[in-house]
């Protein structure tokens, strides 16, 4: 892959069990606010691009950002009635319409050159993979900023993200958050890790 503005950075965020796990039937397994709340302040006003499976677990384009949906297959971009994921993320205040725009593309490559122009001319340094499965695997190769919340349990999914390989990546910061209960808000660790110079 080419890439088409080496000044923006690309970077993934997701959040993972211990085993891997980050969905099951094509929604969420656990309910974190605060890393609802962390995705929010991390992303908002910078191009999201996720594979259709996760745009349509989300029903609707996030605000105050460029939503970049890849699909080899379909042409309309249905909006569907936001989870409850979406209105938390909403629920938050600020008035964050602005710059929501929703655009699909065929391929990855198509994607990010799309989320760069967006971010170079938004004046944005980094764009974001933000799932799921799939598109994760297929771009974490060229990751170079990961922000991974690591949960302290596992879960029953059928959907994983790649094993990270520590020896990659140095870990920018390390933020751990208690348990808020043990179901579905388990304990968490943040991580901000940058891809090592090769
Ligand atoms: N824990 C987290 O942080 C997190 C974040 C996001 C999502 N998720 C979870 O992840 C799950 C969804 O992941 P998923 O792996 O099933 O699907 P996905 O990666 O969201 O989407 C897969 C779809 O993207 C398109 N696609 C994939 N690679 C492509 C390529 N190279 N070129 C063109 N199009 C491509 C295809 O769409 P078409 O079939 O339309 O061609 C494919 O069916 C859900 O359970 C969701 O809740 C979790």
């Amino acid at each position: 892959m080419t890439d088409s503005n080496p000044d923006i950075k690309l970077s993934s965020i997701v959040c993972i069990a211990k085993n891997n796990a980050i969905g099951k039937d094509n929604a969420m397994i656990w309910h974190i606010p605060e890393d609802l709340k962390h995705f929010k302040r991390t992303t908002l006003g910078k191009p999201i691009i996720m594979g259709r499976k996760s745009y349509e677990a989300l029903g609707k384009a996030l605000p105050g950002r460029a939503n970049i949906i890849i699909s080899r297959s379909y042409d309309a971009l249905p909006e569907g009635e936001p989870t409850q994921v979406f209105k938390d993320m909403e629920a938050e205040g600020d008035e964050i319409n602005s710059g929501t725009s929703t655009h699909k593309v065929q391929s990855i490559e198509d994607a990010i050159k799309l989320a760069k122009a967006i971010a170079q001319k938004d004046g944005q340094d980094e764009i974001f993979i933000t799932g799921g499965g799939q598109i994760y695997a297929e771009t974490l190769p060229i990751t170079e900023r990961l922000y991974v919340t690591i949960l302290d349990r596992e879960y029953d999914a059928d959907t994983f993200f790649p094993q990270i390989n520590w020896d990659e990546w140095d870990i920018k910061e390390q933020r751990p958050h208690p348990a808020e209960n043990e179901k579905d808000r388990p304990s968490c660790t943040f991580y901000t890790l940058e891809r090592k110079a090769s």
